[in-house]
């Protein structure tokens, strides 16, 4: 079935070559998820060659524990490490259709990577967004083709989450659009055409949640109190496990956004500001276990 507001697919354009600005953790999943549905070679770009080398590691890193657990022959799997590499020359997407960006979230870094991306595509090649919560209208504005950025934003884990969000920025055009649902049909994702509002819809919804457990605990609550009243609402994993899975410092990004656009609705929380300033990477450590010093944390210490 078509989703709602979808455009004309006859007016997608073929996807070819895929570039990912960006070698992060995000950007190596989209790397694998790319070649891995759709096959075709996918480039790599970062600042330095050391950031590039571990976001390509990762990415063929992921084949081999998908090769290891039985879910891509060993064939497929030398072919999908091949057409994963890296590049730290300007003209690694010239031959692109479709270009992503994981970079870090900050309006400014992203807008100036479209631009300098921008410098080296073809006309039509699309660029895409995985923000989190910016605007995709105010990223694209002041490109020369404004038209061709659409916002695509996936949910951790990439591989395995179904929903993918596209965002219409104020002048995306449709063929952009058709070429974003067709490429996220081929990835196998459930596409949403949803507008360019702060966050979105989902990470409206889920750092509303997430705010209020924050909140509750901000208050006073300790920790495992709010994580064991949370249980009966049926979350595929607790709140806290979940924050550490999407990154405490994006969502911290999110709030902000969110603070900024709906101040009422969403406090800041000083304790989440306070976990990201210490560089801990959740609260929960590996095992599913309260590590003691995040708690300490949140318990104001
Ligand atoms: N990375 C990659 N793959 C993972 C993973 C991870 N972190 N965690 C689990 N998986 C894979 C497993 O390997 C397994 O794959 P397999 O079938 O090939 O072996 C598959 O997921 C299912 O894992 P489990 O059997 O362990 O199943 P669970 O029932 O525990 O489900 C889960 C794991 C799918 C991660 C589930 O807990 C879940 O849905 N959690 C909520 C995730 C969520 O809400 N994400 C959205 C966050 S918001 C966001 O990302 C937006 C951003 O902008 C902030």
């Amino acid at each position: 079935k078509k989703p709602a507001g979808a455009p004309d697919s006859s007016l997608a354009r073929p996807v070819t070559k895929v570039g990912v600005v960006g070698a992060g953790l995000m950007a190596s999943q989209l790397a694998v998820l790319f070649a891995r549905r759709l096959e075709v070679p996918v480039v790599l770009t970062d600042l330095d060659r050391e950031r590039l080398d571990k976001g390509v590691g990762h990415a063929h890193g992921e084949i081999d524990k998908l090769l290891a657990k039985g879910r891509l022959s060993p064939d497929k799997a030398a072919r999908l490490t091949s057409l994963i590499t890296g590049s730290l020359g300007k003209d690694a997407f010239a031959d692109a259709d479709f270009v992503i960006e994981a970079v870090f979230e900050e309006m400014s870094v992203k807008r100036k990577v479209f631009a300098e991306v921008e410098e080296h595509v073809s006309p039509e090649c699309v660029l895409a967004t995985n923000t989190s919560s910016l605007s995709v209208t105010e990223m694209a504005s002041g490109l020369r083709r404004p038209e061709r950025v659409v916002g695509f934003h996936f949910f951790n884990p990439v591989a395995v989450l179904p929903l993918l969000e596209i965002v219409r920025g104020e002048r995306t055009d449709e063929a952009t659009l058709a070429t974003a649902f067709a490429t996220g049909k081929a990835l196998r994702k459930s596409c949403v055409l949803v507008k360019d509002a702060p966050a979105f819809v989902v990470n409206r919804v889920l750092l509303r949640l997430l705010a209020e457990i924050v909140q509750a605990v901000d208050e006073g609550t300790p920790i495992e109190t709010a994580e064991r009243a949370a249980r009966p609402l049926g979350l595929p994993m607790p709140p806290f496990v979940l924050m550490g899975l999407v990154g405490p410092a994006i969502a911290l990004h999110v709030n902000e956004t969110l603070h900024a656009a709906f101040p009422d609705r969403f406090p800041l929380s000083e304790n989440l500001e306070k976990l990201v300033a210490s560089g801990k990477s959740g609260v929960y450590l590996p095992d599913f276990t309260l590590d003691p010093e995040a708690v300490e944390i949140f318990a104001g210490g």
